[in-house]
């Protein structure tokens, strides 16, 4: 091969390297939105095996964003991880609280979730999720299962009151049942985290949308789901 040549080549991936590094994180090669921890509050930087990953993190075991000690607390009332206290209004029913820390275990532990990362100018991360196209059923259980739970507000990522270190409701807020606050199961699970979830048209086992719940004994279906999506918006891009 002519060496003239060869170096142009070179030149021409070294420069396409230099423009994607550049790029924000969904514009980038397709590799980078899968297999990976976003950069927030307690992640790995990058995913791993945790064979003793605790309870209901335990699906990830095999591959995780989280560490064993997060997955730990992902269990607990008021952790560490963020001092939040979902018996707010009284206490949340056991059924209802599985749906938190399922919710919890998919934020920490997925490494499935890069097509929806998203940069952010906050103290406490520097990325987070944005519209996950969560499993229709998945939202459906969590709504039908926290509808006779209490509650103060529809979004639980702001207007806290923080004065005592963990959530308080806000004087102005008034406990009343989920289905108050969120009237339909999409109003739960896109409204509640800012839209880090858009309940999705697609079932579970669809391969097309992401599930909280699955059984490890099968694979991980999100790996499918995130590669769908990361080659779509490669495609969209090109
Ligand atoms: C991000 O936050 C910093 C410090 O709070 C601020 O100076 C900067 O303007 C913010 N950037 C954007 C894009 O909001
Ligand atoms: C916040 O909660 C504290 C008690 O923990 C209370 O004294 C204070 O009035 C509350 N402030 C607001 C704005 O709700
Ligand atoms: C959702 O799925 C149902 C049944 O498969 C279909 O009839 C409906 O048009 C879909 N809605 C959207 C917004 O895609």
């Amino acid at each position: 091969m002519d060496m003239a040549w060869k170096i142009t080549q070179l030149l021409l991936l070294a420069s396409v390297t230099a423009v994607w590094g550049a790029l924000p994180r969904t514009q980038q090669g397709r590799t980078d939105l899968l297999n990976v921890c976003m950069d927030a509050k307690h992640h790995k930087a990058k995913p791993s095996p945790e064979d003793k990953l605790h309870g209901q993190c335990s699906p990830w075991k095999k591959n995780a964003c989280c560490s064993v000690s997060t997955s730990q607390e992902a269990h607990k009332d008021v952790s560490y991880l963020y001092r939040f206290n979902w018996d707010h209004c009284g206490p949340m029913k056991p059924a209802c609280k599985r749906h938190f820390i399922q919710d919890t275990c998919l934020y920490e532990c997925s490494p499935n979730l890069g097509p929806w990362i998203q940069e952010v100018n906050q103290s406490w991360r520097k990325e987070r999720i944005l519209n996950v196209p969560l499993c229709k059923e998945d939202c459906e259980s969590w709504w039908e299962d926290c509808r006779t739970s209490y509650t103060c507000k529809s979004n639980w990522h702001k207007g806290w009151n923080w004065t005592s270190g963990s959530n308080e409701c806000p004087v102005k807020a008034a406990c009343h049942r989920f289905d108050f606050y969120f009237p339909t199961p999409a109003a739960l699970c896109n409204e509640i985290w800012s839209h880090s979830f858009k309940v999705s048209n697609y079932s579970r086992g669809s391969g097309r949308c992401i599930q909280m719940w699955f059984d490890p004994a099968q694979g991980n279906p999100n790996e499918e789901v995130a590669r769908f999506y990361a080659e779509a918006m490669n495609g969209a891009e090109l």
